[in-house]
């Protein structure tokens, strides 16, 4: 017999990886009023998250979004541990967000099913890796799925809930009820597709752009000042890419590649170039643009 999840029987939520997003998803469960605890192998990492999380949290205070005495309660419920198994046997929902590769996320979840209650959902946070390349290392296929934040997941809005194709409806619910009682707005998809659906937009306008500039109609900067003086972007789509990273818009165009082995995935040849030459955006101190040291 399988046990549907429902969203009254989320009490209690476990958080893996506590890195750039595990740390902002905890608390973002936190402050919704779950007790919610993060694993990482890495105690560095997860000191590290600890840390951080208390800062931001505390930010939220000093600019009057919360009271101490809120902020105060929420990290109450926070809990940080580096044993993974021991905290999903009381978890009711799991969201995982450890480090973005195939081997690892299976190995997790393999651990995870053997571990949570029957009723608890396996969610993974992953932007690349659809739940279906993960239900078969459990035995739980139908409380599997996608539920993707964005960074920074403490002030983005949006989540999107993938459905997988073995995932239950009472899944499916669930994940984007919880996501409402967190504050978010849940974008359901119905089915697995690269990229999910807030990338792949975002993904279109970056390949125009690249279009564009390639084709020598207009250059990268002002291909930028259209997107944000016409569309009212916050940046242009080349000051994104180097913000992100080229590495990652060259990596995250490779995996997709992978998964559908079609040409047209594959990284543009401006990124590819870009990417060989070591510029990967403002961590290196040039992408597409050159940026001042330190
Ligand atoms: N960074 C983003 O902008 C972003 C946005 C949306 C989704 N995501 C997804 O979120 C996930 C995490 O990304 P991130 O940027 O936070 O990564 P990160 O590198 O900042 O953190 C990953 C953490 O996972 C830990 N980890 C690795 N193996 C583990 C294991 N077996 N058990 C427990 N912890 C383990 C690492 O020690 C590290 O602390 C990825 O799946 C990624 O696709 C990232």
């Amino acid at each position: 017999m399988n046990p549907q999840p429902s969203i009254d029987s989320v009490r209690r939520v476990l958080v893996v990886g506590s890195g750039t997003m595990g740390t902002q998803i905890a608390a973002v469960f936190a402050l919704a009023g779950y007790d919610t605890t993060t694993s990482d192998l890495d105690p560095a990492a997860l000191e590290r998250s600890r840390e951080e999380a208390r800062r931001r949290l505390g930010r939220l205070a000093e600019k009057g979004r919360r009271t101490r005495e809120e902020v105060e309660q929420t990290l109450a419920r926070m809990a940080w541990t580096t044993d993974t198994s021991a905290a999903a046997r009381t978890a009711d929902f799991v969201l995982e967000a450890a480090v973005e590769r195939l081997d690892v996320k299976r190995r997790l979840f393999a651990e995870l099913d053997e571990a949570a209650p029957a009723h608890a959902i396996l969610a993974t946070n992953s932007s690349t890796i659809p739940s279906s390349l993960l239900v078969d290392a459990t035995d739980r296929p139908d409380r599997v799925c996608n539920m993707h934040f964005f960074n920074p997941a403490l002030v983005m809005a949006c989540v999107e809930v993938v459905r997988g194709p073995q995932t239950s409806d009472a899944t499916v619910e669930t994940t984007l009820e919880l996501a409402r009682r967190i504050g978010k707005q849940p974008v359901r998809l119905n089915r697995e597709v690269p990229g999910f659906v807030a990338n792949r937009l975002l993904g279109a306008l970056r390949d125009e752009a690249l279009r564009l500039e390639e084709a020598g109609v207009a250059s990268f900067e002002d291909i930028d000042v259209a997107a944000r003086t016409a569309l009212g972007h916050p940046m242009g789509p080349f000051e994104l890419m180097d913000l992100v990273g080229i590495d990652v818009a060259y990596l995250i165009r490779m995996a997709a590649h992978e998964q559908t082995g079609d040409p047209d995935d594959l990284p543009h040849p401006s990124v590819t170039r870009l990417y060989e030459q070591g510029h990967h955006g403002r961590k290196s101190g040039r992408g597409w643009y050159e940026y001042a040291a330190g």
